[in-house]
């Protein structure tokens, strides 16, 4: 029989307002008499003025602050926030910021209505796993297209006492809104574009590079935002062109890319994502950088297990109908790996300051984390993580 996808339910309450000025709708977006406590990251949205426009669309609300939550957010940070929330009896959260302050501001909203301790939220060897029941409202206002974090239900911690960066997920902390200005987008510098671009195409990719099930909206979806990132990214990455259409593109593509669309129903293998994350751990290496790091030895390794797929990448993404199939997956992926460069994005481990006496550790962290069985089948066993972070090392095409 053909094979078909897999039974599914998808959901996502996440109400997206897309456009120009959109902050100013903000006072209307969240209930009369709520206490907003609005949290943002290093200062950039003091600096570029989104926060005072914020403020001012919330002229009508009381509203607080509660800034510094960093890139990769840390649990303790995170609980400064939910102590804020408490002592100052707020009851709605405003996330104004990238993937660090949304994913954080999840954690928060979870926490502060958790009963019990909130590092249980967390499994894979931090806390027990207990699901979410309850989250604190929340919306959230987009200054970095690339996580997705704005559409989805997902939200990734970094632990720095047990060197872990582990994700939950429930359907507690969607965002009720996010608001998408593409403008905003201007004053970002040419490493956080090549990192978004990066960072949604390495989400496409793992939704997608796997094997078939006769997904074909899932696919056909997968294989448009790949070619539109690729077509787009060299002209995002330059910081000074600030073209509305092209970040607009930008901005939508990196939603959809993980507001889980094309994952429903077709298999799914995170293992790029699973492998960055100990980069991160160890050296703080931006999450993007540490995909486009390992996604190409990923390909080389697992070259057998996604043949099919790889091949169809080839064909739709890359338009190489020419030559055997395996020279078409070759061509792919060494197309991929001039796009990362092209953009300015490291492509292998040696890039990202990670040597060879690391790699013990990277394994170590792995394991200690759970991640013994990944990849759409479960059969990437430790050993064949350390294979492809050995084939990252120095892969140089
Ligand atoms: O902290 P500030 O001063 O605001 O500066 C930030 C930060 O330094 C800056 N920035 C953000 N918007 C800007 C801006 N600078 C100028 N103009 C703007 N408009 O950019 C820097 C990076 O921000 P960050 O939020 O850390 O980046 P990103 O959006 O890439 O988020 C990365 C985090 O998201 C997680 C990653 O693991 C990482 O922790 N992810 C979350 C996912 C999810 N929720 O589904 C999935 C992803 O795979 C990812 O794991
Ligand atoms: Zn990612």
């Amino acid at each position: 029989m053909e094979k078909a996808m897999s039974d599914f339910v998808y959901y996502n309450p996440v109400k997206v307002l897309f456009g120009r000025n959109k902050i100013s709708e903000l006072g209307a977006l969240i209930p009369d008499g709520k206490k907003v406590l609005i949290t943002y990251g290093g200062g950039s949205v003091k600096r570029f003025g989104t926060l005072d426009r914020v403020k001012e669309a919330l002229h009508s609300h009381i509203v607080g602050e509660f800034g510094g939550i960093e890139a990769n957010p840390t649990y303790s940070t995170c609980m400064e926030a939910v102590e804020r929330f408490k002592e100052g009896r707020y009851d709605y959260l405003l996330a104004v910021g990238g993937g660090s302050v949304i994913d954080a501001t999840k954690f928060i909203a979870a926490a502060i209505a958790f009963d019990g301790d909130p590092k249980d939220i967390f499994g894979q060897g931090v806390g027990k796993g207990l699901p979410v029941e309850s989250a604190v409202p929340f919306g959230s206002v987009l200054t970095l297209p690339a996580t997705a974090s704005e559409m989805n239900e997902t939200s990734v911690i970094t632990f720095k006492e047990e060197k872990a960066k582990i994700s939950f997920s429930s359907r507690h902390v969607f965002p009720e809104f996010s608001i998408l200005e593409p403008e905003l987008t201007y004053t970002l510098p040419k490493r956080q574009l090549a990192n978004g671009i990066t960072d949604a195409f390495v989400h496409v990719i793992e939704q997608y590079l796997t094997y078939p099930v006769n997904g074909m909206v899932q696919d056909e979806f997968a294989e448009g935002l790949l070619r539109v990132l690729i077509e787009i990214g060299p002209d995002v990455v330059d910081e000074d062109n600030h073209d509305y259409a092209l970040r607009a593109n930008y901005m939508w593509t990196a939603t959809l890319a993980l507001n889980r669309l094309i994952s429903r129903g077709v298999p799914g293998d995170w293992s790029t994502h699973g492998l960055g994350h100990e980069i991160t751990v160890l050296n703080n290496t931006d999450h993007a950088r540490s995909l486009s790091a390992i996604l190409p030895a990923v390909m080389v390794v697992r070259k057998l297990k996604k043949w099919d797929k790889l091949v169809q990448y080839a064909e739709k993404v890359w338009g190489i109908t020419e030559g055997t199939e395996e020279a078409k997956i070759d061509a792919a992926i060494l197309k991929t790996v001039a796009f990362f460069k092209s953009i300015g994005m490291p492509t292998n481990l040696s890039d990202v300051g990670v040597d060879e006496a690391d790699i013990d550790t990277l394994v170590r962290q792995l394991k200690d984390h759970g991640n013994e069985a990944i990849s759409e089948r479960g059969d990437q066993t430790l050993d064949v993580s350390c294979e492809i972070y050995q084939k990252a090392l120095d892969l140089n095409f």
